[in-house]
């Protein structure tokens, strides 16, 4: 192992706060800088020992402890380090104080209980102390020491709690086909703003779960579930809505319908097979059709109620081989536009997204290179589209920023169409 290459070979790290979040990127950082690392965590134990384990299987020794330590906790601390020192033999180098909290429910001054500053602060601010004192104490001196504590950017920001940071804050959302491709990255968009998300899937459930588990990490309450439902089954997306309102009990605010299909035969018109018509229409236009009608009914009315349902640019650019994959998106577009006149006084609006070409499995199935090569030759980005190209468009529409767009199809592609 060159030194240029592991500038920190053998060093021995403490990072609180890495079962999960940031502290695990930082951990699995310095580990394929060379360091030595010890793992903290306070509740769970199966997350370090996780990381623990992804540090050691690139080595043949074991260079990663997991410890449960509360950093608030100054005997616990000392057992961190004691931990570090007897395992690996060594003073601790390198210090990094990632473990903190944040109140999930952002309350105003005002509103915040004295509960709840005491345990921000117990554990952000006196464990911080405590660390640093202890790393003070304890880390090698003579070079190399490094003490690293993870504060944030609102520190300098001075935001008040609340709206404008989450804009979508505790509203429920349910995106279909958010397992994979566009879906996944639109609910870690709409999660990323605040909203509880409901993962729908149809097949796969292990990708389901790993979305939900993204999503969680990041909140100390469950903010995600995943619930399999096929979109063109009425009872399936009845009980899709049944979950999204049991589990977060509240009504549904939000509906993305992104589950869709595509022949990937790319057949004309005459060699499309009636079994291939029904199945793209089944799902893409039954399916919406049959999302549309249940949250129609069912999301909360008053203001905030969105419905946002997937086309495609293609609907605009009628491509032979997509004759009936168009045509299912075409009827989407037709009734997202109706709808939207049809929710009249309820404040729910209704609208389409229409991406271009997206690197997806949908997109990529079928296609050969040379297609690829000419699709990326056509968008004037020189590129393709990417799922989080279109997950902000989508946490536009979701908010109330745009009220006003309402019964309208918008087409992100870059400029391709
Ligand atoms: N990618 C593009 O280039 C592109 C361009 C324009 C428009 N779009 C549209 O964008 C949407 C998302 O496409 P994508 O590229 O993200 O597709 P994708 O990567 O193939 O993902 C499709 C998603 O839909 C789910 N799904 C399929 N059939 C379902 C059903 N009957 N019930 C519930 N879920 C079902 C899948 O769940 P499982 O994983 O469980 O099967 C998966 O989560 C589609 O409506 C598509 O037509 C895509």
């Amino acid at each position: 192992m060159a030194a240029e290459n592991f500038p920190l070979q053998d060093r021995v790290a403490i990072v609180t706060g890495s079962s999960r979040g940031i502290g695990k990127a930082i951990a699995l950082h310095l580990a394929s800088l060379g360091a030595k690392l010890v793992i903290n965590y306070s509740s769970n134990s199966a997350q370090a020992d996780e990381v623990v384990s992804q540090i050691n299987s690139t080595s043949d020794h074991p260079r990663a402890i997991a410890v449960k330590a509360n950093i608030s906790d100054p005997d616990q601390v000392k057992s961190l380090f004691d931990a570090a020192e007897s395992t690996f033999q060594s003073p601790v180098n390198i210090l990094v104080n990632s473990a903190g909290v944040m109140d999930a429910k952002y309350p105003s001054i005002l509103n915040t209980s004295l509960e709840d500053f005491d345990r921000t602060f117990d554990i952000n601010t006196r464990g911080s102390f405590i660390c640093c004192k202890e790393g003070a104490a304890r880390i090698k001196q003579g070079g190399g020491g490094r003490i690293i504590c993870l504060s944030t950017s609102l520190a300098a920001a001075f935001r008040p709690g609340g709206a404008e940071n989450f804009p979508l804050q505790d509203r429920v959302a349910i995106v279909t086909g958010s397992s994979r491709g566009i879906g996944k990255a639109i609910a870690l968009h709409l999660a990323s703003l605040g909203a509880k998300l409901v993962i729908n899937y149809f097949s796969n459930s292990a990708q389901a779960d790993e979305v939900v588990s993204q999503i969680n990490s990041t909140s100390d309450h469950p903010r995600a579930i995943a619930v399999k439902a096929n979109i063109s089954d009425p009872d399936q997306v009845k009980s899709l809505f049944d979950a999204a309102e049991s589990t977060f009990q509240s009504p549904v605010n939000i509906l993305v319908n992104s589950a869709g299909v595509m022949d990937a035969k790319y057949p004309s018109i005459l060699n499309t097979s009636l079994e291939d018509f029904d199945r793209t229409f089944d799902i893409n236009t039954r399916g919406s059709f049959i999302c549309c009608k249940e949250g129609a009914a069912r999301i909360k009315q008053g203001g905030g109620g969105r419905i946002i349902c997937l086309s495609t640019s293609l609907a605009a650019a009628f491509r032979p081989g997509y004759g009936a994959y168009i045509a299912s998106k075409a009827a989407v577009e037709a009734m997202v536009k109706i709808l939207a006149k049809e929710l009249k006084g309820t404040g729910i609006t209704a609208n389409c997204v229409a991406p271009g070409p997206i690197a997806t499995e949908l997109f990529y199935e079928g296609k050969t290179e040379e297609v690829i090569n000419r699709v990326i030759g056509d968008c004037p980005h020189g590129r393709l589209g990417v799922p989080e190209d279109i997950a902000p468009v989508v946490g536009f529409l979701a908010g109330d920023a745009s009220e006003w767009v309402n019964g309208q199809i918008l087409r992100v592609n870059g400029g391709f169409i």
